[in-house]
């Protein structure tokens, strides 16, 4: 087989795995891409006809729809596509582990050991490794152990984080600030490494432009991928910290945000002030920083990045805390629409919302809830299928329908452009929006007769 076609395979077909490896075969004409995964009804709808895949992201059917059955195929059959790849990506879920030593801070690693240990098992030649989940470091070091103990072929284990966001994930890959990969500086490893910079330089070079696939050790690649999360969720907290101040000042966060970030040193992304960061990368990343920090010995830096987490937990209690004052100091039997549930726009992903948090404390306070979301519907009635009584509706209109306030969580694109005039006639009154997104005309709500609330202001 020549150097240039060398086969492909990732395991796990989820929010990672799935867009990834849709790029990854559009841009690679030339060699066959198989995405294989242990839960059948998720890979049933990576192949539906209709095109109904199992996670939303702008742009993904488009590209689906081009590779798919050109040169990606999806299917449950791990055994015969590891036996057919040279290169294994591995992007299984490592959420935080909810048991024993490290509970709460570290990543639960039995699916990425499991399929290390299958990867062994189904090998019929040399393979590339490339760790594509976030896990913590020196989880390389591991992998290689499992793999190339008593082993009959050689196995090159590398780290190739991503950084794609949701909600632009097919930008994200299609045109990435920069793409990571980290080998050993072994022979073998120079040369698995240069495959991996040739899958994404693309055929002919049309992918990433070479000065942005950065080489590195692997270690430093396992790190960058934490440190990198855990600097935009700083960020984040950084920003929701001043937004509290703001509040008791009489300072706009909006205003102090545009100036701060007008310094090309800061720079204005990730200054947004809103209801704290959720998905399923930044509280992870930050608590596997914790945890790697205090495995070290290093408690104050330990200490100083926990803080990032409070700061984003405190920034949901004094959601319900504001709404509790403004609405006369009882909630229950008030009805609320909480307007959006996934963590951010364009997304139907809900893992870690702010949205859940804040809809699970003013459940505790009787709140009757309807919730209404363009997309994240389904994963919401997941997510709270323990709280009784929640009304779901796609429609906004029927979720505000009656209610006391609106509450105003993911700032889809929809949510400005709304008949605000007939929601606020179908409300009780006073009618409240609190947007925590700062997204909506507040000035025209005020016009209406809303009392509003903001995040900062
Ligand atoms: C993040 C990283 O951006 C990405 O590089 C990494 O690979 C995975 O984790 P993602 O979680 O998809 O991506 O979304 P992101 O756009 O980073 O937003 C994370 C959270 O922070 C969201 O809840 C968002 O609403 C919030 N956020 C972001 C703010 O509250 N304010 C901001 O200014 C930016
Ligand atoms: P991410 O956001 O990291 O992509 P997801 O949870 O969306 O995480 O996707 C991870 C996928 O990995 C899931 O679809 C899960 O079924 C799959 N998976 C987990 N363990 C294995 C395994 N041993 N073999 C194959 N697939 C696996």
């Amino acid at each position: 087989m020549s150097r240039m076609n060398k086969n492909i395979v990732c395991i796990g077909a989820g929010y990672i795995g799935g867009p990834t490896m849709a790029v990854v075969a559009k841009m690679n004409p030339d060699r066959k891409v198989v995405v294989v995964d242990i839960n059948a009804e998720r890979i049933k709808a990576w192949n539906s006809k209709g095109y109904d895949l199992p996670i939303y992201e702008p742009g993904l059917v488009d590209v689906v729809k081009e590779v798919r059955g050109r040169n990606l195929f999806f299917s449950t059959d791990i055994r015969k596509a590891v036996k057919e790849c040279d290169i294994v990506f591995v992007g299984v879920n490592t959420p935080t582990k909810m048991f024993g030593r490290g509970a709460g801070r570290a990543s639960d690693l039995q699916y990425w050991e499991a399929t290390a240990r299958e990867i062994k098992e189904w090998a019929t030649g040399d393979k590339i490794v490339v760790e594509k989940s976030t896990l913590p470091v020196r989880t390389a070091a591991a992998m290689d152990a499992i793999l190339n103990d008593h082993a009959k072929y050689g196995f090159t284990v590398l780290s190739n984080p991503e950084f794609l966001a949701e909600g632009t994930a097919i930008k994200d890959l299609l045109e990435p600030d920069r793409v990571l990969i980290g080998g050993p500086s072994t022979k073998a490893g120079a040369a698995a490494v240069a495959e991996i910079v040739s899958i994404y330089r693309g055929k002919g070079g049309r992918w990433v432009p070479a000065e942005k696939v950065l080489t590195t050790n692997v270690w430093s690649a396992e790190l960058t991928k934490l440190a990198a999360n855990a600097m935009l969720a700083q960020r984040v907290s950084s920003v929701n910290a001043l937004a509290g101040l703001c509040e008791a000042t009489g300072a706009d966060i909006d205003e102090v945000a545009r100036v701060i970030g007008a310094d090309r040193r800061i720079g204005p992304k990730f200054l947004k002030a809103g209801p704290g960061f959720g998905g399923s990368c930044f509280k992870k990343d930050v608590l596997n920083l914790v945890y790697l920090c205090e495995s070290f010995g290093l408690h104050t830096a330990a200490e100083y990045w926990s803080q990032v987490i409070k700061m984003n937990d405190h920034q949901q209690e004094r959601i319900v805390s504001r709404l509790f004052k403004e609405m006369f100091n009882t909630l229950a039997n008030k009805k609320i629409a909480v307007f959006g549930f996934a963590f951010k726009a364009d997304t139907g992903d809900t893992r870690e919302t702010p949205a859940g948090t804040v809809v699970r404390l003013l459940d505790e306070e009787h709140v009757r809830i309807s919730i209404t979301d363009p997309k994240a519907i389904p994963n919401a009635k997941k997510d709270l299928a323990d709280l009784q009584g929640i009304e779901y509706q796609t429609d906004p209109y029927k979720a505000a329908k009656g209610a006391d306030a609106v509450l105003l969580m993911t700032d889809w694109k929809d949510y400005p452009g709304l008949d605000w005039a007939k929601i606020f006639k179908s409300m009780r009154k006073p009618a409240l929006v609190f947007d925590t997104r700062n997204c909506l005309d507040a000035a025209a709500l005020r016009k209406l007769g809303f009392k509003v609330l903001n995040i900062g202001k």
